[in-house]
């Protein structure tokens, strides 16, 4: 708890082109969910450089994705907002609850299993190890609920396991996190294979909405939307590409799926897709020209990254203070 509420963590990677995925799933919750909690955002470059990345541009894409938590409508005087990297404590109780994680645990991990496929010539340590850093950043603040999409909740659990280990040796340290999956829009497919999920870093333009595409790349992408040969819009696990597409008008106007399939009585895949296309227009339209005048404004975003970085410090020392102690860590001598 911070001042009577309760803390809320995520954070996002500023590696590829962000996808529309990433916003219905993770960041449009962090909206919604932004007044009720006290929030920490963070841009999670530490993570980033499990996979190689050229220094230039992983800079300049974790300040674009700072800018557009703030252009998505989180407040920086209330939100903290800021980047992983500038908070030495993350790799710091990362290092402990290391000693904290079984081989095998994170042996298990889908995620380790799938980029160590797709990053064959570099499996490093950093990757292998990668949830217990989110562990880090999600107890470090004593966080109660954590909003991610689908693919993040074996990365949940296993936060919870370790914190649980933890507290069984020394006592109630960490708070144990709760993972938070919006109703609709927490899996967001491939537009061009739906039984996939829609990835940054899929090589296929047209299977994703980059959350920077201009309106008539949406509405064609959309219309290249792949569907089936069905020609009957229902809500059923048997037509995932209709399904998807469902979910996304869903996730985009606040509708339900029943609700949205009676709306689309009578129509055709052409419609739904058209429908579907103008409602991410619609979402993203305003979080584009946000996004366009904020990058402007390069004094002010210094500004919040200079005392949001500081905000996020003072509650980590206050973490991390306590877990050294519990594991025997001397105190420092500061006088
Ligand atoms: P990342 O950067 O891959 O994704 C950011 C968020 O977007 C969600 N997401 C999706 N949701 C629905 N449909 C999709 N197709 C889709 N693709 C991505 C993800 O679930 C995530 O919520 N490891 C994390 C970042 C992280 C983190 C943390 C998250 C590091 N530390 C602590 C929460 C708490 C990641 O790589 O997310």
């Amino acid at each position: 708890m911070i001042d009577g509420k309760k803390v809320l963590f995520s954070g996002m990677q500023a590696t590829g082109t962000l996808t529309l995925g990433n916003y219905l799933g993770a960041l449009k919750n962090w909206v919604a969910l932004s007044e009720e909690y006290e929030c920490f955002y963070s841009v999670v470059d530490l993570h980033s450089i499990t996979v190689r990345q050229d220094p230039a541009e992983l800079r300049k894409r974790a300040r674009n994705l700072l800018i557009l938590y703030l252009a998505a409508g989180l407040n920086p005087e209330k939100n903290c907002i800021y980047y992983q990297s500038h908070v030495s404590g993350h790799a710091e109780l990362a290092w402990i609850l290391n000693c904290f994680t079984y081989m095998g645990e994170l042996n298990r991990m889908t995620q380790f299993k799938d980029k160590s496929q797709k990053h064959a010539d570099n499996i490093n340590a950093g990757l292998f190890t990668y949830p217990v850093l989110m562990a880090a950043d999600i107890l470090l603040y004593q966080s109660d609920v954590v909003p991610v999409g689908i693919d993040q909740m074996q990365h949940l659990e296993i936060t919870r396991d370790i914190a649980q280990r933890f507290n069984g040796v020394y006592g109630d340290v960490f708070t144990i996190p709760e993972a938070y999956i919006g109703k609709s829009g927490a899996k967001i497919m491939s537009l061009q294979n739906p039984e996939k999920k829609m990835s940054k870093s899929d090589e296929n333009p047209n299977a994703s909405i980059y959350l920077m595409d201009d309106p008539d790349t949406i509405r064609r992408k959309f219309k290249r939307a792949v569907t089936d040969s069905e020609a009957n819009i229902a809500y059923r696990e048997e037509q995932p590409g209709v399904r998807n597409l469902l979910d996304i008008y869903c996730a985009c106007t606040g509708r339900m799926p029943q609700d949205a399939v009676a709306g689309f009585q009578g129509q055709g895949y052409g419609q739904l897709k058209e429908a579907v296309g103008e409602a991410v227009v619609s979402v993203l339209t305003p979080v584009q020209e946000e996004f366009a005048r904020l990058s402007k404004d390069k004094s002010y975003i210094d500004g919040i990254i200079k005392s949001n970085a500081e905000k996020a410090e003072y509650y980590a020392a206050k973490t991390l203070r306590k877990v050294q102690k519990k594991v025997g860590f001397p105190e420092r001598i500061r006088k």
